[in-house]
């Protein structure tokens, strides 16, 4: 069976936009779970200005309690600038991202920079990260809409992922931050992407706003694409990006893709246990589109049905 690559970035795009703030033991225990249900990547934190994400704070305690608990699990953290990166490194971050906006207003929303400043910040960040010997990623956030400057040119976006693969980042991660991609759009975008972007370095980050989060995913990988993002329970969004909802949530993927042929190492039941326990710490009802039928095969499991 083909295998699927999933980064599950529940412990930050899902934490960083919560009314209620987990506590670093709460956080540690939601990535004790993933680990126990065969996650092996995962996006652990940011380190970004607490003012901006009051979540995320605790960044570097957080990172240092992950590698020593978990020293074989794939974690990577999100930098936006050269002090980002400073702040990761300290605390023994392996992997980093950088989260470049495809328009000028989102990336002034978000990390306070044009457009040029914010290439100039992520080229110094990967340029840094690749001497430090780190593993890199790079986000092209609102690729294919923005909330403030619509569907960014498909020029425009090409030459950000290349400029980025250029700047020494390991994996471009295409992402639509608000979740306002079809199908057709991604087998579109991710077709060119693939002209200038080796395929095994492409990456999609998608969110589920619009209910089309898994045939975005199914386009992804009819297209080509084997690494995903994805966020257990659907808990996700950026702050900074109005009308964006949760993230493709890991157990739709992982069911989708099981069922499609892929094998991914996650265990289903063992991912619901990671959505309770996170559904309880954030005292909100979570979960994907399969996640009713999922606990309701696991109920009947239980009952030896
Ligand atoms: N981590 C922590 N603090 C940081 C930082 C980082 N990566 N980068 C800058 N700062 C601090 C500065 O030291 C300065 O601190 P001071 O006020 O105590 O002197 C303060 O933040 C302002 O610095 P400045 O460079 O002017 O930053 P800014 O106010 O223009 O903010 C960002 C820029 C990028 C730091 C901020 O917008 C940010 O953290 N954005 C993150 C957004 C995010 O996480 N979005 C969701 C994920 S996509
Ligand atoms: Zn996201």
């Amino acid at each position: 069976m083909e295998q699927i690559f999933i980064t599950d970035v529940s412990p930050r795009d899902g934490l960083q936009n919560q009314a209620l703030h987990l506590s670093t033991a709460a956080k540690l225990e939601l990535i004790r779970l993933l680990c126990l249900a065969g996650v092996s990547s995962i996006e652990a934190t940011s380190f970004v200005s607490p003012k901006a994400v009051p979540q995320m704070a605790d960044a570097a305690e957080l990172l240092h309690q992950v590698n020593q608990a978990f020293p074989a699990l794939r974690s990577s953290v999100l930098v936006p600038n050269l002090k980002g990166l400073q702040r990761a490194q300290a605390a023994g971050a392996k992997e980093i991202a950088v989260v470049l906006s495809a328009t000028d207003m989102m990336n002034q929303k978000n990390i306070n920079m044009s457009l040029a400043a914010a290439v100039a910040a992520s080229e110094q960040t990967l340029r840094q990260a690749k001497i430090n010997r780190l593993r890199t990623r790079a986000y092209i956030a609102v690729a294919f809409e923005c909330p403030f400057e619509g569907i960014p040119p498909l020029d425009r976006v090409l030459a950000l992922a290349e400029q980025m693969l250029q700047a020494g980042a390991d994996e471009i991660v295409i992402a639509d931050t608000i979740g306002a991609a079809a199908p057709a759009a991604v087998k579109e975008r991710i077709t060119a992407l693939a002209e200038v972007v080796p395929l095994a370095k492409l990456a999609i980050h998608l969110h589920d706003t619009r209910g089309m989060a898994v045939a975005n995913a199914w386009a992804s990988l009819e297209a080509g694409i084997r690494r995903f993002d994805a966020s257990a329970g659907g808990i996700g969004g950026c702050p900074f990006a109005p009308g964006a909802a949760g993230n493709l949530a890991t157990e739709d993927l992982v069911l989708m893709a099981e069922h499609s042929g892929f094998s991914t190492g996650i265990n289903l039941d063992r991912l619901l246990t990671v959505v309770d326990f996170a559904q309880a710490e954030l005292q909100r009802p979570l979960g994907g589109r399969s996640s009713t039928w999922l606990r309701r095969q696991r109920e009947r499991r239980a009952a030896g049905d």
